[in-house]
């Protein structure tokens, strides 16, 4: 079965089990800054998940765009992939768990095929926030998954969400296909990375909020969601042991033989996965920068090239790959023929760019080699390292490579000391441009920065923990602040929100920044971006005992120095995300 067939017949199938198909979102996603990238399928369901009405009804299906950069190292083995397509099913607050499992388990077995007896399962062991999953275990018994084969697994295991900090999460049950493989040892099991087990499906059972102190507490509804990996499943459906060897990759990877000179399998498997990630994200928007997505997507670009060095092959080759790749990939997103030329002239651009840095790098490598060697050192230092990185976007190992030729040393010691000095000024930079307007930095955008936390906390105090930023932005004249909550809010309300941040005001409270470990802020109960993956100092703001956040800054000293704070507008600004604007006024 090819992946576009086992697509269609997932969501035929929960269509004939009265669920509505409900198109994928993009890549990027659209009202949540605090994310780079659309990573599962219930990415864009939450605000449903936490209560809101969804018009398409309340049993939903969809197969789901999804991007996971942090596993960017690993692409090249059998299975990890950055971009894959998640196929999901949904109750909201409709049926739960003799559901779902007698769903999944009937469309493993009936409509695909698969013997029982590849089948294993784990569900939750439980613990102090949520009792032993017994239920689900029971319902697959009662299906004739025999004990045996059900295994019982704490949180690192049985447990997802929330996708940020806070928000909806639950105990899981993973369906497992048995490769066959040997056991590696006698304890071998489901958790096990050995190969024998693959993850297929993950049923997750989303009844509670995660808060952001870290309390789990009892959604109003009770929910089910459940991620299928398309291109997993397929190559387990074809028998096949790399996800590289299914007809969404292997066309390509036999042009890359083809065309190459040095055989190396895991360059073709970067090749091929990077290729079909790039695709879909310029068709998404994304356009190769130095920050958030188009950084990801440089990236991804830089290491095709350099992959296609490895191996021998022209880079001006390039074209004819994406040509090649959006022909295999257009009957599964026919909107990508329109983008074709679009996504070739983005790639030709950056493959340019990133061609002539190469050649300036190497250029500037040999004269610090000269250096060095006239100077009677063995290594080079730390510093050019780093300035190889920074001005000619030369990854650290290609530095490396230049230097085992050139049987010279590096201290990477000290570039990894520059690098990440690096690395946190950026991350201040993308909270700033998180933040709005903070480039002109008078006293004017600053007041209205702090007044932005008191205002987030307030709402959260008034509408409840699921309140979260979404968007700000700030000019010299008025804040405005997008945040989830699913319904409008009232004027009474508005009148308590604003009656808090005011009270704040006139208590004087002061403003305190430090700077500390991301996990430190956590713990310490700081709100705001946990998930930006840019370094791991972050600056938290604590404004008296009323609010404490992560952000870049800057702020007032005291909160006296506000003047009065007074909500002008309040609208929806889309699905489940609300916006507010309001003013500083001096009386
Ligand atoms: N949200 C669940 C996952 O990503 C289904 O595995």
């Amino acid at each position: 079965m090819k992946a576009i067939e086992l697509r269609n017949k997932y969501l035929n199938f929960f269509k004939s089990k009265g669920h509505s198909i409900i198109p994928s979102s993009p890549l990027v996603p659209e009202n949540d800054p605090s994310v780079l990238f659309t990573t599962a399928g219930m990415h864009p369901l939450v605000p449903y998940l936490l209560g809101e009405v969804h018009p398409a009804g309340k049993r939903l299906t969809d197969y789901q765009k999804c991007l996971r950069t942090d596993d960017i190292e690993e692409v090249g083995d059998t299975g990890h992939l950055t971009y894959f397509e998640m196929m999901g099913n949904w109750s909201l607050g409709d049926y739960f768990k003799k559901e779902s499992i007698n769903y999944s388990y009937e469309f493993l077995t009936k409509e695909l095929n698969i013997p029982v007896e590849k089948i294993s399962v784990t569900c939750f062991e439980g613990d102090s926030d949520c009792q032993k999953d017994t239920e689900s275990a029971e319902i697959w018994e009662s299906l004739g998954i025999p004990k045996s084969r059900i295994y019982y697994f704490g949180k690192k295991e049985n447990w997802w969400g929330p996708a940020g900090t806070h928000g909806p999460c639950g105990p899981d049950t993973e369906i497992f296909y048995d490769t066959g493989k040997e056991k590696c040892s006698e304890e071998c099991n489901p958790s096990c990375n050995c190969g024998k087990y693959l993850e297929i499906w993950n049923n997750v059972f989303m009844q509670y909020n995660k808060t952001l102190d870290g309390k789990y507490e009892e959604l109003k509804q009770k929910n089910v969601d459940t991620g299928l990996g398309l291109e997993r499943t397929t190559m387990v459906l074809q028998g096949k042991s790399s996800v590289f060897e299914i007809e969404i990759f292997k066309p390509i990877m036999d042009k890359l033989d083809e065309l190459s000179i040095v055989k190396n399998e895991k360059s073709f498997r970067i090749i091929a996965e990077h290729l079909r990630a790039s695709i879909m994200l310029i068709a998404d928007g994304v356009k190769p920068s130095n920050i958030e997505q188009g950084y990801i997507l440089r990236r991804l670009i830089r290491r095709i090239i350099r992959h296609l060095k490895n191996v021998g092959i022209n880079a001006n080759l390039i074209k004819d790959l994406l040509v090649l790749n959006i022909d295999i990939l257009k009957d599964m997103y026919p909107e990508l023929v329109k983008k074709q030329e679009e996504i070739l002239l983005v790639v030709e651009a950056e493959k340019e760019k990133f061609t002539k840095t190469l050649e300036n790098g190497e250029k500037e490598f040999l004269k610090a080699l000269n250096r060095a060697k006239s100077e009677g050192k063995t290594t080079i230092d730390g510093a050019t390292v780093f300035k190889l990185y920074e001005t000619y976007g030369f990854p650290p190992e290609i530095t490396e490579e230049l230097a085992k030729e050139n049987d010279v040393k590096l201290d990477l010691k000290e570039y990894e000391v520059l690098y990440k000095k690096h690395q946190e000024k950026s991350r201040q930079g993308a909270e700033q441009k998180f933040k709005g307007g903070l480039a002109e930095r008078n006293e004017e955008t600053i007041s209205y920065h702090t007044a932005t936390h008191l205002l987030h906390k307030a709402l959260r105090m008034v509408l409840g923990e699921h309140v979260a930023q979404k968007g700000s932005n700030i000019t010299v004249e008025r804040l405005r602040f997008d945040f989830s909550h699913p319904a409008k809010v009232t004027e009474e309300e508005l009148k308590k929100v604003e009656q808090i941040v005011n009270e704040q005001i006139e208590k004087k409270l002061d403003v305190v920044c430090e700077e500390m470990s991301i996990e430190d802020a956590k713990k310490s109960g700081a709100i705001g971006l946990f998930e930006n993956k840019y370094g791991d100092i972050v600056k938290v703001y604590t404004i008296g005992d009323f609010s404490k956040e992560i952000c870049g800054g800057p702020h007032v000293k005291n909160t006296g120095e506000l003047g009065k704070f007074v909500i002008k507008k309040e609208e929806a600004s889309s699905a489940g995300v609300r916006r507010i604007k309001a003013v500083l006024t001096n009386n």
